[in-house]
């Protein structure tokens, strides 16, 4: 029995613009038929307002690493509620809380805590332009988010309200081909403040040309990766550039020092957000001392950059949680857990459609701590009225798959369970396979979040 939801959006859709307080969570992104509201969650699992229980491989956009209402991190936030939530000087929770970052994340000697990732990443670009005196940011352009602020909005299919004089600031790149990047730097020599750059969201293509790179060539995946982060890095050193690495997606997931502790390659900034508080609000912004310390105050007759000052930014309780999170992580091995797990996942996921009737059409590929399902049309649909179609069958068996990110409360249990929904899906699409109707006659399909038009 799934929730009827057409008066729980109704009511979302009246109060809050997208229906939601991040577009990555309203419509555009689940199928018509998954829960327009969630009550709680607890583990790897979410409740409707109608109590029904699902599976979930979205984890508050990638924030739960540990797992919903975990109860170590949630007792700690319990015990740092008694602190008082926000004093009159830095607290003390704070000070630790910065101390402790820092050791954890490479090359990092100062921190900035903020609440939204797109806030630090803002903060990153403000220290580059000061301390370079240049205007020009490098991002790639397969890369598909580093905030809601003007300076990358403008770049997006979501222009609308940013001056262009803003967007035209921002420049783009092939992520993977350094040669891009070099040529991009060179039609506007020392114009450039900075490059920021998810480390890496996929890998370098395989020379096998594989699809899904699972344990079979990650060694030499990782390796091909970390020498394309190597040219970037001389090239940023080289041309007197910042290099910010934006750690949101990667950091606590792919290492706990993020991925620059994994492939041993320091930029000078680096921005930190999601699953550093298991949930809870905290981003951080951390680098080198000489770029950190423009935003100092205590350095006489200095040009003070006025860096991220914002009055919920050390906020106790959610600083406690981050202070528990990598406590466990660290205790639990749960990064290795999490690339073990994906490993799992992404072969029982390729199993299941290489079984198939789409295995031309249905793909699994990227790293087994960030995998990703691509799919591709035929004569009788387009990509998105499949994918459609396929979330909103899983849907029917209680999952909710907008990204394929686990967590270390998914078990085998869950394993199991997706691998018999995933194979009567895909069973269901076959009985329909060459029949338009099936998949033309969707009311509401998947759409992309940046762009022009609703
Ligand atoms: C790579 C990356 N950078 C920055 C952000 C912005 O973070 P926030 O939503 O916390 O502002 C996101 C959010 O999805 C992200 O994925």
């Amino acid at each position: 029995m799934m929730m009827d939801n057409t008066n729980w959006q109704l009511r979302l859709d009246q109060v809050i613009p997208g229906g939601a307080h991040t577009y990555s969570k309203g419509r555009d992104v689940f199928p018509g038929n998954a829960p327009a509201v969630l009550s709680r969650g607890r583990g790897c699992y979410v409740w409707d307002v109608e109590h029904h229980r699902y599976l979930d491989f979205g984890m508050g956009l990638k924030s739960v690493v540990l797992g919903y209402s975990n109860r170590k991190v949630d007792a700690a936030v319990r015990k740092a509620t008694r602190l008082g939530s926000n004093l009159s000087r830095p607290s003390l929770t704070e000070l630790l809380a910065a101390e402790e970052l820092i050791q954890l994340v490479p090359g990092a000697e100062m921190v900035k805590f903020a609440k939204n990732g797109s806030n630090v990443t803002t903060a990153a670009i403000k220290i580059a332009r000061a301390a370079t005196s240049r205007k020009l940011v490098a991002v790639p352009k397969e890369q598909p988010f580093f905030s809601f602020d003007d300076w990358f909005i403008g770049t997006t299919g979501a222009p609308s309200g940013v001056p262009e004089e803003h967007s035209q600031l921002t420049r783009v790149f092939s992520y993977g081909d350094i040669n891009s990047l070099r040529k991009l730097i060179n039609e506007s020599e020392n114009q450039f403040a900075a490059v920021l750059m998810e480390p890496a969201v996929d890998f370098i293509k395989c020379s096998r040309d594989h699809r899904i790179c699972l344990d079979f060539c990650l060694t030499e995946r990782l390796e091909a990766t970390r020498q394309y982060l190597l040219e970037v890095r001389k090239l940023c050193s080289d041309k007197g550039i910042v290099l910010i690495f934006d750690e949101m997606r990667t950091g606590f997931r792919w290492h706990i020092g993020g991925a620059q502790a994994l492939f041993n390659v320091t930029p000078d900034l680096s921005t930190f957000g999601k699953a550093i508080a298991n949930g809870y609000s905290v981003s951080a912004l951390l680098g080198v001392r000489s770029l950190m310390q423009l935003g100092s105050t205590n350095i006489p007759g200095t040009r003070r950059t006025f860096l991220l000052s914002s009055t919920h930014g050390a906020e106790i309780s959610s600083l406690a949680a981050f202070r528990q999170t990598w406590r466990e992580i660290e205790k639990n091995d749960v990064v290795k857990g999490l690339w073990e797990y994906g490993v799992e996942l992404g072969a029982m996921l390729s199993d299941s459609v290489q079984q198939s009737g789409f295995r031309d059409y249905i793909s699994i590929a990227g790293p087994p701590v960030a995998l990703t399902l691509d799919f591709f049309p035929s004569e009788f649909w387009t990509e998105q009225e499949l994918k459609t179609k396929f979330f909103s069958k899983l849907v029917e068996h209680q999952i909710l798959m907008p990204t394929i990110t686990h967590s270390a409360s998914h078990g085998r249990k869950e394993l199991e369970k997706l691998k018999t929904a995933i194979n009567t899906v895909l069973e269901d699409l076959g009985r329909n396979v060459d029949s338009s109707d099936y998949f033309k006659g969707q009311n509401h399909l998947l759409s992309p979040v940046f762009r022009d038009t609703n």
